[in-house]
């Protein structure tokens, strides 16, 4: 059984004291629910919010970190110091690193196995085709090329653990979501993918979830579908008023 898995990406957004605001007025509302759920907050606020949602099981996520375990890499956070924070997930190659800050399928794969072979934290690997992309027809070529590369080298164990979140370009922050049967359609070929590469029992483990202007008037369509194990949340989760309404979807 897969446990439904929503998370928050908050990108550049929130102070450390915005964070803590955040988490103070999210907790009262959290209740109870058998969804797992996290916030991938920038590096600044991870520890506030570790500190936070200690009482909690409300995980906490970064958006970056490099493969290298130490060195001359300005600007970069190791996954030793994530570790040291007590974060549970980090976000992998998701569109706006990969389109504006070099990333590409080689990096994300030595940072895949950095984390899982290094740490406990749970990858979230992000996977998507552009709208150019879609348009041609090429949506189901791009993700399987770049799960096929970002996987490279991963044992049937490391891969199982991976949480992939499949995010068109096209439907990010744009308000423009993916249908659900279009979503659907990708999740079901990720998930496929996973298993020529691996076999079932490793692609029935897998997590998938689909990211793009996902919002509560959206949220239950998208949760429903079967393929569909959860969803990365940008925009909607910086209110903890709309985050809850996805969570309890
Ligand atoms: P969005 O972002 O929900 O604001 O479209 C999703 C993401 O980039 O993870």
């Amino acid at each position: 059984m897969r446990i439904p898995f929503i998370a928050g990406n908050w990108k550049m957004f929130k102070t450390k004291m915005e964070a803590l605001e955040f988490a103070d007025e999210f907790k009262k509302l959290y209740g109870d629910t058998d969804v797992k759920t996290a916030i991938c907050a920038p590096f600044t606020a991870l520890e506030t919010l570790v500190e936070a949602f200690r009482d909690t099981n409300i995980g906490v996520g970064a958006q970056n970190v490099h493969f290298e375990e130490e060195g001359a890499f300005t600007g970069e956070i190791s996954v030793s110091m994530l570790k040291e924070i007590g974060v549970d997930y980090c976000i992998v190659g998701h569109s706006e690193r990969r389109e504006y800050f070099g990333e590409t399928d080689e990096t994300v794969n030595l940072k895949l196995k950095k984390l899982l072979r290094d740490s406990d934290i749970i990858p979230i690997l992000c996977v998507g085709e552009n709208l150019a992309q879609r348009e041609a027809g090429k949506e189901q070529d791009i993700v399987i090329n770049q799960l096929t590369a970002d996987f490279a080298g991963l044992t049937h164990e490391e891969a199982a653990k991976v949480v992939i979140a499949y995010e068109p370009i096209w439907a990010i922050g744009t308000g423009k979501t993916a249908t659900p049967e279009q979503a659907e359609e990708m999740c079901a070929l990720i998930r496929n993918t996973v298993e020529k590469l691996y076999d079932e029992d490793t692609c029935d483990k897998v997590i998938i979830q689909y990211g793009g202007s996902v919002k509560p008037e959206n949220a239950t369509e998208i949760m429903n579908m079967d393929e569909i194990d959860g969803a990365l949340v940008g925009g909607a989760s910086l209110i903890p008023s709309k985050f809850i309404e996805i969570i309890n979807f």
